[in-house]
């Protein structure tokens, strides 16, 4: 079973990421083979800062190693440094269709934000995500359901691929976690929780201390009513009967039995905060360990590029083939 996802590099990773995708990284690196890519290729879409870019590499490293990645159990690397991602991307991108690429929600969403402009690579973002995939002949990919879109097109172009110009490519499945792929903003619970589209108040990350996750909580908006149920009107209690649940690892549904008799909402938000604090509190503190060594973080991720290249390039030299690309005879 070979596990493959990716994530973008920021130090600003918030508990969404946390429980709809990092915690399903762990969990894969214990059930087959996961391969964890950082991919700053896809970060460039939204035209960061050169040095800050090159930084927030180093803090989404710790962080996932702080959250339980074992570099000597999964292969953690930096998407750069394998060349092969790139490359596979242009093959792909002859096999992709400009009218699917158009009809991604993600584009869509992101190129209304950007009038101004928007580049070409926010249009091809995903299809160097099916490349990313599909060069580790990737069983199963976990995500949060935001990403859902983008490994069905994944599978389209491996698919088409396959018919065209003969069997090359695994056709991946989405692993989406049944609590927690889904987490809301806390001042706007109608939108998803998001690194930059959400307010500081309405995203809770991994790295916020304690008293900022309470207070955060505390002033979480909820809705009419008192009851801590579930429900299309209650888009704040939802999310935070999910986010309880997540935390804790139980069922939503044992959310609503252990607060039916709550005297409001109060309570019920102070509980929630405390959950997550307690869960990602031994997260940040092997987070300050670990991040100050940038050199040992470094060769961590160069030893990771090399394991992953290994695997990935007889793939792409074998789709380099089968669509004529090379000499007659390959080398
Ligand atoms: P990124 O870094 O934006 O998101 C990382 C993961 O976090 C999930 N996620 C959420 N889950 C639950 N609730 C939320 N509010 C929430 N927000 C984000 C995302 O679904 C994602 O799994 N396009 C990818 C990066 C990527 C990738 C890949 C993923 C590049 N290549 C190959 C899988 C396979 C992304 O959105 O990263």
């Amino acid at each position: 079973m070979r596990i493959f996802s990716g994530i973008q590099p920021t130090g600003r990773k918030h508990l969404g990421n946390y429980l709809g995708a990092i915690r399903g990284y762990v969990e894969g690196q214990e059930r087959g083979e996961g391969i964890y890519c950082i991919v700053d290729l896809h970060a460039l879409t939204a035209g960061p800062d050169p040095n800050e870019l090159r930084r927030s590499v180093y803090d989404t490293a710790a962080i996932l190693i702080a959250a339980g990645l074992d570099p000597e159990r999964c292969i953690l690397f930096r998407q750069s440094d394998v060349r092969e991602h790139t490359e596979l991307c242009w093959l792909l991108c002859n096999v992709a269709s400009f009218g699917e690429l158009s009809r991604m929600t993600q584009f869509k969403e992101k190129s209304e934000q950007h009038r101004q402009f928007v580049s070409s690579g926010l249009f091809f973002y995903p299809v160097l995500q099916a490349a990313d995939i599909l060069a580790y002949q990737t069983d199963e990919v976990p995500v949060g359901e935001d990403q859902k879109q983008h490994i069905e097109l994944t599978r389209e172009i491996a698919q088409r691929f396959n018919s065209r110009f003969g069997q090359t490519f695994a056709l991946p499945v989405h692993r989406i976690p049944p609590v927690g792929a889904r987490i809301m903003d806390l001042q706007d619970p109608r939108k998803r929780m998001s690194t930059t589209a959400s307010t500081e108040q309405g995203a809770v990350y991994i790295l916020d201390d304690a008293a900022i996750i309470r207070r955060k909580f505390k002033g979480a908006v909820t809705d009419s009513g008192k009851e801590i149920v579930r429900g299309a009107d209650k888009p704040g209690i939802s999310n935070l009967i999910d986010i309880a649940a997540a935390a804790r690892g139980v069922p939503p549904e044992a959310i609503e039995k252990e607060f039916a008799d709550a005297a409001g909402y109060g309570s019920f938000k102070e509980a929630v905060g405390e959950a997550v604090v307690e869960l990602l509190r031994p997260v940040r503190e092997r987070y300050e360990q670990i991040r100050p060594d940038e050199e040992a973080v470094d060769a961590l991720l160069s030893r990771g590029a090399d394991k992953a290249r290994a695997i990935a390039s007889p793939t792409v030299a074998v789709a380099r083939e089968q669509m004529g690309i090379g000499p007659v005879r390959p080398r």
